[in-house]
Order: C-alpha cells, then structure tokens, then sequence
C-alpha cells in the first residue's frame, strides 16, 4: 500500500472507523463543559392558529430553571428585518422561531426552557400552559391538489420541467398501447440515529463556539452571523462527525437558533437537543401525487410520455425538487411533456431527502414503464434497451458518459433475469408467490467550487483540510485515499480535517457532489506541492532528477522516482532540505470546468429485486436485489458498496414500510418515533448485491468519479413494486405497499 498507484480504488476501511465504534467520536450533544445548561423546547400543539396566552410562572419558579425564551421576550435579532437564506433554502421566507405569536404548523416551537440539568427542563416544559386561538388548517394534499401552482425557481441546481417537446397528447391518444395511472407517494421523515443538536459555547468576548449537527459548518455558520448580526469569526462551528442527516442536515434547524440566542442571552453555555418526536418538526420528504402516462407503438417504442406531479410545500417557502424531468433523459421519444406544480399545506417546508425528486418521479416513471411492459407484452428490460436514450433530450446534450446498458446486462446475468417467466403469478414456491422486477436509477453528478489546503511536513506526514462534512459517507478516509495517492504517501501517513468552518471554503455536503467538489480541491492541492518538491528535488546536489520534467516522476513511498527508472530517486526529506523548508503549505480552489456545461453527467442503475409474497396474509419480503451501478471511477470500492447497500435498504424501506401518517384533523404527524415509523431491520434485508460496471469519464472532474451518496436508492422502490406486480398480479400505486393494500 505504499506505491502511488495503489491508494485510489483500494478498499480501505473508514479511518475514523475505530473513533466510531469506541465512542471516541463525539457528536455535537456529546462535548462538555463547565456550566453547562440545558434547553427544552415545548413544541406547538395546534397546526394554525395563534398563541392566545402562554403562561410560564409555575416552570420559572422551579429552583435551577434559569430562563424560558418565548416570542414576548425574545432579544430583538438581526435576521427578523431583512431576508436571509440558508444554502439550502428554497424561495420564500425561512421559518424564523420565536418570531411572533403565529402558529405555522403542528410542532413548531414555542418556547425555550433553559435549566441547570436536563431533566428539570423537560419537566419545567410540562408546566408551561399554553392557550391556542386556533384558526382551521389544511394538511392534506389531496384536498389541496386543486390548488397547486408552479413555484417559483429561487434554488440553485434546481432544473424546472423542461418546454414540452412534439405533442405529447395526441400522440397518447392515437398511440397503439397505452398506460395512464396515477401514484401516490407518502410523506417519509429522515431519522437518523443522531438527534439534531447544538452545545453552543459563549466566549468572554462574546465570541461563540457551536457544536452543531450539520451537514455544512460555514452555512451553520453563515446564518447564526447573518442571524445575530456577529462577525463570522466570532462563530467557530465545528461539526467533526454526525450520526446520518440523508438530508436532514444540509438548513440550520431552530435548536441552532434557539441554543444560540439563549447562550448569549444567559452568557453561558448552552445545549439543545431535539427530541424524537421533534425530529419530525423541521422538514420531511414531501407527498406526492403523480400521473404518468405512456403511448407506445405495438412493439413497445415509445411515442408519448407525460409526467405530472403535484407534491407539497408550506405556507412560507416554495419547495421544490426534480421529480419530473427523468424520462426526457432515459427514454427516447418524439412526445413529451411534464408538470411539477406544489400545493401549500400547513406543514413546514418538505426537504431534501437522500436523491430529492429522483427518487419520487423514477418510482412512478419506472413503475409505469413496467405497466407498459406488461401491456405490450414486451420485456420490462428489453423495453428500456429499445428506448434507450443515448442523449438528454432536456437539454439536447450528449451523456459525459453512460453506461447504462452495461448496468442492465450485468445487473441482469447476475440476476438471472433471462430465467423470468412473464405471466404474473406463474413464479411459486408453496405458499409464496415469487416476483421478479427491475427498473432503472438516474441521479445527477455535480460539482460545486470548494476548496482545500494541503500541508506537508518534512517528517512525510501529510495534513489536509476543508470545511467539507462526513455524514458517513466516508468523506475522511475518501480524501486521505486521494491525497495519499497524489503525493505517494501511504494512508497512515494523512490526516485529512473537516467539520470545522475556519477550515478552506467548502459546499454543504449534499448532492452526491462531495468527492467531485472537495476531492478535486484536494487533488489540486496535493498537486500544488508535488510542483513545489520536483521544484526542490531537481536542485539537489547530484540529483537524478536534473534534467526530468514533472510529467516523468511518480510520486511513491515518499519519494520522487523516475517513472522509467524507479530507482532513481529523491525522498521527499531530501527536496525539502534542499529547499530548506521544514513544511510546504498550498491552497487550491477547485471549480468545474467550463466545458461540463456541454454534457449531461449522471450516475446510473439497474435494480433487479425478488419479492415473495404469501399468498394468504399478503406479507412481502424482499429477498434478493441486484444493483448495477455506473458512477464513474470507484475511489473506494468498500466505502462505495455500503452507500449503495444503504440507499437498497432505504428503498425496501420506501417500497413497504415507511410513512409518516398525518391526522388530518388534528393536522399532526401521528407516528413520530421508531416504534411507529418503521424501517427495515436486519430481518428485512435479506441477500443484496451491489455491482460496479466500468465507467471513464474525463468530463465530470479529474478524479473520474461522479458521487455516489444518492443513486443507491433510485430506482430501488420501482423494481420491488414491479416485482409485488410480478408476483401477485396486483398493481399496488401508492407507497407503501403495506399487506392491506395486497388482500
Ligand atoms: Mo442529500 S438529500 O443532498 O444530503
């Protein structure tokens, strides 16, 4: 493990594995402090309305009770008089807690307790009482699907439908085979193992260190500066691990905001911690209602495809998300048009959950292909080979690569596929009826400017930072593999450092798009000093370097060698003494290069799963799924498998279990704890495979490597649905597909 071309593409084990599974690793509600004090949020109960009166005489007279921030004594701040966006906010007006006496959801926070121990802030937040005016609210999608609008597009990356192509409902309606149906789609929340949570840390000088569960420091950061009208370098964030987010974690969420405002008002420090039941009060993955409607000629060639989705925002923000546009990039056709409109509900914004959009608009795209299959007595994957779009006919622009069809013939032989006998419910083993269904994943593969700086001690250890996050993705030993490799050092010799936002620029982390942005910036500044030692090396006295360019040397085993003649080399001690430095120290920003905008970069899949289904009580169990996945070069085919193993699990998770049940009465999600919420555990996950097929691609960055954080999960719900079809004979179009909905 010690040569330069051995790093990348390696399987190494998480280097912060062993901090993890001791307890070494904190999280933002694990560093301590004297005099510490612990806040309690009392949570609305009403979903509309205003707070009548709110009476905290009985809790504030508790001994150790220190103060009980509400709307009517809250310090005037800085952000309730102009607009300010988090880096992840959509268009509208962030919710602002505390802001006034309005009550904009059920759950929302009301009031602060802030205690000298944990437990008397719970407690004192019992005996707050509270009186509601209550006004009457609208939760459900359904009622309000009338009312949906297009919204207005204010996000970054955020594509809207592109302009309708042909005519796509004539050519439906003169189409020889033709499928429309609807889909409905479950409000789902992220539940990370980590409760959101922030020790905020208040300095004499009124300066602030934050402990904060987040997917992006310098954006925690950004906005308790904006909020509280601080210079930023008297916010230090720090956020060196974090228990899953999916999402959950790319806004501020109001335990920052609350922690903070009471840490500067008391001058002392701070901890918030949400609750369970409070981690369903701050953002969801957002119903959805969709049609999809599919015209084909008699061998199943696409003709017409509409895509409509209605999916959901609050009153305050106009959510959005790419739910629609996915068919325009995977199936050739002539026809096409799709809508995306959003209804306001008295819930808080919906926000981005593990591949936003994708996810939702692939199910009901896949979904419906394999209807048509079935119709047109076609394949289900021969039907995606026959359309098979070698472009993106959004934006008329070659793939920067694709092999997709790669995915669907390994996914397939690994499979079996070609064993499949068509006829619903032909596949038995005793009471079981056995499905087999596939579909197709798509996902975008960005890149955002980040930076990162690179520090080379003349011991050989190398330091690498940027103020990037690892979510558990395996962003810490990703960028040591990188920066290892790029100056030849062996893993044990890096130490790379996020989760800090004094540390080099970087993007939240989110999108798939960390080791595109940050590992590029990390490539770029390794590289700055490699220049920086051949610089030195070939100076030193005798050097067989001399006369060498850079494009000769590989950078191995701590030293510069001749690539033709390895023997002939200079350690990287020496060409630091020569130069006389004891640290060589580079900067780099990486941005995207102009020529992406020509392409159209996705990572792709192919999901193939088993369903078995008994016949009596209608329980499904997945017991087998193949993903064949193209994205682009595997730094780290260990730490990429367990990203695509997640995103499976999660989509058995979506295709059977979970949702988030809203009373609509009451306008209130019912099932908010683990108990309720179901996702899959270990008896649920039976045999899974994750596949890599071979994908180069010059374009998406230097690395070759498109993220792959997200795709894992599309797709995933769509073949388990097709498989549950296969099985039962039973076209289940809302999620979850729970035994009812099968007997
Ligand atoms: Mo992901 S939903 O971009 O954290």
């Amino acid at each position: 493990m010690s040569t330069s071309s051995t790093q990348l593409g390696q399987p190494v084990s998480r280097v912060d594995g062993r901090a993890k599974v001791t307890g070494e690793a904190k999280y933002a509600a694990e560093f301590h402090v004297t005099g510490l004090t612990y806040g309690q949020v009392v949570s609305s109960t009403i979903a509309r309305g205003r707070i009548k009166t709110l009476d905290t005489s009985e809790a504030l007279a508790l001994p150790g009770v220190l103060q009980i921030f509400t709307h009517e004594n809250r310090p005037r701040l800085a952000w309730f008089d102009r607009s300010y966006r988090d880096d992840d906010a959509p268009s509208g007006s962030p919710f602002r807690p505390l802001a006034d006496d309005k009550i904009l959801y059920s759950g929302q926070p009301v009031a602060l307790v802030v205690a000298e121990t944990l437990e008397l802030a719970r407690h004192a937040a019992s005996l707050i009482r509270l009186e509601y005016e209550t006004r009457e609210h609208e939760t459900d999608l359904h009622a309000r699907r009338g009312k949906a609008y297009e919204p207005s597009q204010g996000k970054d990356g955020f594509e809207p439908p592109p302009k309708p192509r042909g005519h796509a409902d004539k050519a439906l309606s003169k189409a020889a085979v033709q499928i429309d149906a609807e889909y409905a789609s479950p409000v789902e929340h992220h539940n990370p193992m980590e409760m959101h949570a922030s020790t905020v840390i208040y300095e004499d000088d009124g300066s602030l260190t934050i402990y904060d569960k987040t997917q992006g420091v310098q954006n925690s950061q950004k906005y308790v500066s904006k909020v509280f009208n601080l210079p930023k370098e008297q916010v230090h964030v720090l956020s060196p691990f974090v228990g899953g987010a999916f999402g959950s974690g790319l806004r501020p969420q109001y335990q920052l905001f609350l922690a903070v405002m009471a840490a500067r008002e008391l001058k002392r420090p701070v901890r918030v911690v949400l609750t369970r039941q409070q981690m369903f009060t701050f953002g969801h993955r957002p119903a959805t209602l969709q049609r999809v409607a599919l015209g084909a000629s008699a061998d199943g060639t696409l003709e017409a495809i509409i895509h409509e989705a209605v999916g959901e925002t609050s009153r305050f923000e106009d959510y959005i998300e790419v739910v629609v546009n996915w068919a325009g990039m995977l199936y050739r056709c002539d026809n096409f048009r799709f809508d995306y409109k959003v209804a306001q509900l008295d819930c808080y914004t919906p926000l981005d959950m593990r591949a936003p959009g994708a996810v939702l608009g692939v199910y009901a795209l896949e979904c419906a292909m394999d209807e048509l299959a079935h119709k047109a007595g076609v394949d289900p994957l021969a039907l995606r080979l026959k359309n098979y779009s070698e472009r993106d006919q959004n934006k008329d622009k070659p793939y920067s690569s694709k092999e997709l069809r790669a995915c669907y013939q390994q996914g397939a032989e690994r499979f079996g596929w070609a064993r499949r006998n068509p006829a619903p419910r032909s596949m038995r083993e005793g009471t079981q009826l056995v499905g087999w269904g596939m579909a197709t994943g798509i996902w975008d593969a960005m890149q955002q400017p980040s930076s990162a700086r690179a520090v080379l001690s003349i011991d050989g250890k190398l330091t690498v930072s940027s103020a990037t996050s690892d979510i558990g993705t395996g962003t810490y030993t990703v960028m040591t593999q990188i920066a290892a490799e790029t100056l030849g050092l062996r893993v044990q010799d890096v130490t790379f450092k996020l989760g800090d936002s004094s540390l080099p620029m970087a993007p939240i982390e989110g999108g798939s798009w960390t080791v595109s942005s940050v590992g590029s910036a990390v490539k770029q500044a390794c590289e700055k000093v490699r220049e920086q030692l051949f610089t030195f090396a070939r100076k030193v006295e005798g050097s067989p370097l001399a006369k060498a360019r850079l494009e000769d040397v590989s950078f191995s085993g701590g030293a510069i060698r001749l690539t033709a003649e390895p023997d002939k080399a200079v350690t990287l001690t020496q060409a630091m003494r020569q130069g006389d430095v004891l640290s060589i120290a580079e900067d780099a920003l990486a941005t995207p290069a102009p020529q992406q905008m020509q392409y159209t970069r996705c990572s792709h899949s192919a999901v193939f799963a088993e369903v078995k289904v008994d016949e009596a009580l209608g329980t499904v169990r997945v017991t087998r799924v193949v993903s064949a996945i193209a994205g682009g070069r595997v730094l780290n085919p260990k730490t990429a498998r367990s990203q695509v193993l997640g995103g499976i699990v999660w989509g058995i998770g979506m295709a059977l279990q979970e949702e988030t049940a809203i009373d609509q009465t009451l306008g209130r999600f019912m099932n908010h704890n683990l108990a309720e919420y179901h996702v899959p555990v270990n008896a649920d996950v039976q045999g899974l495979e994750v596949l890599f097929v071979d994908e180069e691609d010059a374009i998406v960055n230097a690395l070759g490597a498109k993220g792959l954080g997200e795709i894992g999960i599309v797709g995933v719900a769509a073949a388990i649905a097709n498989a549950v079809f296969h099985a039962t004979g039973k076209r289940v179009r809302s999620l979850p597909i729970t035994l009812d909905k099968l007997l």
